[in-house]
C-alpha cells in the first residue's frame, strides 16, 4: 500500500521505516532539506537502536524514500500520515501550525481520494480542525476530492521505539467511517498478528486516549516520588514499598519507579497540554495539576541533596555528573532533570563534569562552550577532580561501577543517586555517603 509520512522526526522516521519493513511503499516528507539529503545517504538525525539498519534496509529495498517535494509526497500516498511536531506554545498548549499547515499542503496538491491519519499527538478536537482546514482549502481551490481524517495516536516509548512500532500493544484507530475503518485493518494487518490488537472507536476518544495514556503514567511516577518523599521524612524505605505495592497486579511494578522527575518530549508536554484543554472547558484538573507540580518540585532534589551535604557550601566545588539524556538508550535532553540540576549547580558557582554514552553532543549543542562545563569521554574521568557524583540517568553501564575508584577519585566521596541504583548499605559500607530518593536521608 502507499503511504505518505508528513515530519521526519522520532514518531514519523520511526512509523515510516517499520511500515516499509512490512512492505508498504513508503514516502516520508520533511521541509528539512539537509535531514532528507542526509537520510539518503544513510545518515539517521536520532540516536535510536535498531533504526539505522533499518533504514538502511528499507532504502536499499526501494520501498522507503524521502523528499522535501510536498505535491510529489501528497500525490505518492493513499494513507497521509501526519507525524510532526506539536511543541507546547507560550501558555503550555499544543501548538497546531504544523499539523494545519500539512492539512492544507495535502488539500492543496490531492487529486485522489486520500485517508489522513493524525499521529502526532494533539488536542481531542484536531482531527475536526484538519478536516475543516482541508475542506476549506479545497472549496477555496475550487476542487472536490474524497477524503477522511482518522485519529491514530503513536504509543512508542524513546529507546524502544522500534520494538515498541512493530510490535504495538494496541492499534487505536479513530474514525466512525466503516470503509476508512477497512483501509485502516489492512493497512496494519501486518502488526496483527497473534491477537486483535486494533481497538476501533470515534475519533474525539481517540485523541484523548492519548493524553490519557501519558497522564496515567505521569502519575503513577509524580505518585511514588510523592511517596519517596513521605518515605524519607517517615524513616521509611521506598523500594520496598514499591517492591510491596507493585506485587499487588492491580497496581503492578511497571511505571512506579521513583527518580529525580519525568522528563522528555512527551509526558511533560502532554499533561500541560491536557491542563490546557480542561482549563479552556472551564474543568480544574486537580490531579494532573498535582502531578506537574510533583514533578516540577522533584526535579530539584538533586540539587537540594547535594547542598544538604556540602551544607550550602558550593561555590568552586566541582561536582561529576553521570547520565545527561531523559532516560537511558537515547540521546534526547528535552526536559531532562540532568538540565535542571546542571543550571542549578552552575547557579551556585560549581563547574560540572559530566559523561553521558549518547547524550554529550547534545548537551554542546543546548549549552555551548561555557568555563563550568567540561564534558569527559569516559564515566571514570568525569570523576578525576570532582568533589561529588550525581547520577541523573539509569544507563546499564553505571550498575556496577567501581566503588574504590570512586572513593578515591571523589575529594569528599558521596554519591547522589537520582535513580536508586544501588543498596545504600552496600555504598555506605564501601565508605561512600550515599544519597538515593526515598531511602534514608531526608532533605
Ligand atoms: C512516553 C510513553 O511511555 C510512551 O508510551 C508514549 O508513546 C511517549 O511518551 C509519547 O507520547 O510519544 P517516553 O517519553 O519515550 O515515552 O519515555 P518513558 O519511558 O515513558 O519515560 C518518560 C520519563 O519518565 C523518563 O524521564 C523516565 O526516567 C521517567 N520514569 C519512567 C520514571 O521516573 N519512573 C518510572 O517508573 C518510569
Amino acid at each position: 500500500m502507499k503511504v505518505t509520512v508528513f515530519g521526519i522526526g522520532y514518531v514519523g522516521l520511526v512509523q515510516g521505516a517499520v511500515l516499509a519493513s512490512v512492505g508498504h511503499d513508503v514516502l516520508c516528507v520533511d521541509v528539512d532539506q539537509s535531514k532528507v539529503d542526509n537520510l539518503k545517504k544513510g545518515l539517521i538525525p536520532i540516536y535510536e537502536p535498531g533504526l539505522t539498519p533499518l533504514v538502511e534496509e528499507n532504502v536499499a529495498a526501494g520501498r522507503l524514500d524521502f523528499t522535501t517535494d510536498a505535491e510529489r509526497a501528497v500525490n505518492h500516498g493513499d494513507f497521509q500520515f501526519i507525524a510532526v511536531g506539536t511543541p507546547p506554545d507560550e501558555d503550555g498548549s499544543a501548538d497546531l501550525k504544523y499539523v494545519l499547515s500539512v492539512a492544507e499542503t495535502i488539500a492543496t496538491h490531492m487529486q485522489t481520494p486520500k485517508v489522513v491519519i493524525n499521529k502526532s499527538t494533539v488536542p481531542v478536537g484536531t482531527a475536526d480542525k484538519v478536516t475543516q482546514k482541508i475542506s476549506e482549502t479545497l472549496q477555496t481551490l475550487s476542487k472536490s476530492v474524497e477524503f477522511s481524517v482518522v485519529s491514530n495516536p503513536e504509543f512508542l516509548k524513546e529507546g524502544a521505539a522500534v520494538n515498541d512500532c512493530l510490535r504495538p500493544d494496541r492499534i487505536i484507530i479513530g474514525t466512525s467511517d466503516d470503509a476508512v475503518e477497512e483501509k485502516m485493518r489492512e493497512l496494519y494487518a501486518p502488526f496483527n498478528r497473534n491477537h486483535d490488537k486494533i481497538i476501533v472507536m470515534d475519533v474525539r476518544s481517540a485523541e484523548l486516549t492519548k493524553y490519557a495514556a501519558n497522564c496515567m503514567l505521569a502519575t503513577k511516577i509524580s505518585f511514588m516520588n510523592e511517596m519517596s518523599n513521605l518515605a524519607e521524612k517517615l524513616g521509611a524505605d521506598i523500594e520496598a514499598v514499591r517492591h510491596g505495592i507493585g506485587s499487588d497486579p492491580r497496581i503492578g511494578y511497571q511505571f512506579i519507579y521513583p527518580g529525580c522527575g519525568y522528563g522528555g518530549s512527551c509526558f511533560p508536554k502532554d499533561v500541560q497540554a491536557l491542563i490546557r484543554t480542561a482549563n479552556a472547558i472551564g474543568h480544574k484538573p486537580s490531579i494532573l495539576e498535582a502531578v506537574e507540580a510533583t514533578n516540577y518540585a522533584q526535579k530539584d532534589k538533586l540539587f537540594a541533596y547535594l547542598s544538604d551535604f556540602f551544607n550550602g557550601d558550593l561555590a568552586g566545588k566541582t561536582v561529576a555528573l553521570w547520565g545527561l539524556s531523559f532516560k537511558p538508550n537515547t540521546d534526547d535532553m528535552r526536559e531532562a532533570s540532568s538540565r535542571r540540576f546542571m543550571e542549578m549547580a552552575w547557579e551556585a558557582g560549581m563547574k560540572v563534569q559530566a559523561f553521558d554514552p549518547e547524550a554529550m553532543e547534545e548537551t554542546q549543542r543546548i549549552y555551548g562552550q561555557r568555563d563550568d562545563l567540561v564534558l569527559v569521554g569516559t564515566k571514570e574521568g568525569a570523576l578525576k577532580g570532582a568533589d561529588a557524583l550525581v547520577i541523573c540517568t539509569e544507563w546499564s553501564q553505571f550498575r556496577a561501577p567501581d566503588f574504590a575508584l570512586i572513593k578515591s577519585s571523589l575529594t569528599t566521596p558521596v554519591i547522589i543517586d537520582g535513580r536508586n541504583m544501588f543498596e545504600p548499605e552496600r555504598v555506605e559500607d564501601k565508605g561512600i555517603a550515599y544519597y538515593a530518593i526515598g531511602r534514608g536521608r531526608s532533605v
